[in-house]
């Protein structure tokens, strides 16, 4: 059941009309939900990076559908309050047909509140699709990870007035098609402003400059777990220098000896331990413990 105190879709969209600013991170587990819930954050994406940081894969293509289902399960569990957004994977919206039927099974499996779907002209039949069933989706325009190969790598877009413009026109076509909104990445702040006066839906960015309603960024980026951080990633901790300090401590307690220790064991009761000793004896075992 829908948790009565969630933030929702309509929250977001009030919030943005009242000109209020959001923040959103990725997430991909249970625990990291809880901890960012306990932060105040009231929007989750689990994105098809979890290809790269999860999985450990160059790209966000070799993901499937099933494997962010399963993540963004946890999320929903760790964080019920969320509004949870789930990326719709590479290959999974080919056709109107197969990307609605998907599409579908993403929110039965996750229990997501809205799917996020790298959009291109051709994606227009499915919003409307979806829309037209009750599934609430975003279009991710802009820098789109699923088009690597044909956008030539991980650069910028919009960043001539023309692609400034396609982006622009692309969102609000995507809009009338009935996206509940939009998730521009890596534009220009101009593009942002652009599609944020032009259209009454809330807007995400991600590297997409101050006027959208929402900013999401890889969690992992701000944490300092990442090797490779954008430009517009904020670096706020370094988890990684704790963890990496705590590992190895841990692997030297137990080369020395220092770990276990005896308030790490369990107790057996005196007589117990003592029949134990006995018996294990009688077969050239000997016992020392306690
Ligand atoms: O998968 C992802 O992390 C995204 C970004 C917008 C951050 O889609």
């Amino acid at each position: 059941m829908n948790s009565p105190t969630r933030f929702t879709l309509k929250d977001f969209r009030a919030s943005a009309a009242a000109g209020k600013k959001l923040a959103m991170l990725t997430c991909y587990d249970f625990t990291t939900a809880r901890l960012l819930a306990k932060a105040g954050m009231k929007m989750l994406l689990v994105g098809d990076s979890a290809a790269n940081v999860i999985l450990g894969h160059d790209s966000t293509i070799p993901i499937t559908q099933t494997f962010l289902a399963t993540l963004a399960c946890a999320v929903r569990r760790g964080a019920p309050d969320a509004l949870v957004m789930v990326d719709m994977p590479f290959g999974t919206c080919l056709s109107t047909s197969s990307g609605a039927r998907n599409a579908a099974e993403m929110v039965k499996l996750s229990g997501c509140d809205c799917v996020k779907i790298e959009t291109t002209r051709g994606h227009l039949g499915l919003i409307q699709r979806l829309a037209d069933a009750g599934i609430a989706v975003f279009a991710h325009l802009g820098l789109m990870p699923q088009s690597v190969g044909v956008m030539g790598g991980y650069k910028a877009q919009g960043r001539s007035a023309m692609d400034a413009y396609a982006i622009a026109e692309l969102a609000g076509d995507a809009v009338n098609a009935g996206a509940a909104g939009i998730l521009l990445e890596a534009v220009p702040p101009e593009v942002s402003e652009l599609v944020t006066q032009q259209l009454d839906v809330p807007i995400i960015g991600c590297g997409a400059g101050p006027a959208c309603h929402a900013h999401v960024v890889v969690v992992h980026d701000i944490l300092g777990l990442s090797e490779f951080v954008p430009k517009f990633a904020p670096r706020l901790c370094d988890v990684a220098t704790p963890i990496v300090n705590a590992a190895t401590k841990y692997v030297k307690d137990i080369e020395s000896g220092k770990y276990p220790a005896k308030n790490h064991a369990y107790q057996m009761p005196a007589d117990e331990s003592r029949a134990l000793k006995a018996e294990a004896k009688k077969v050239g075992i000997e016992i020392k413990g306690k």
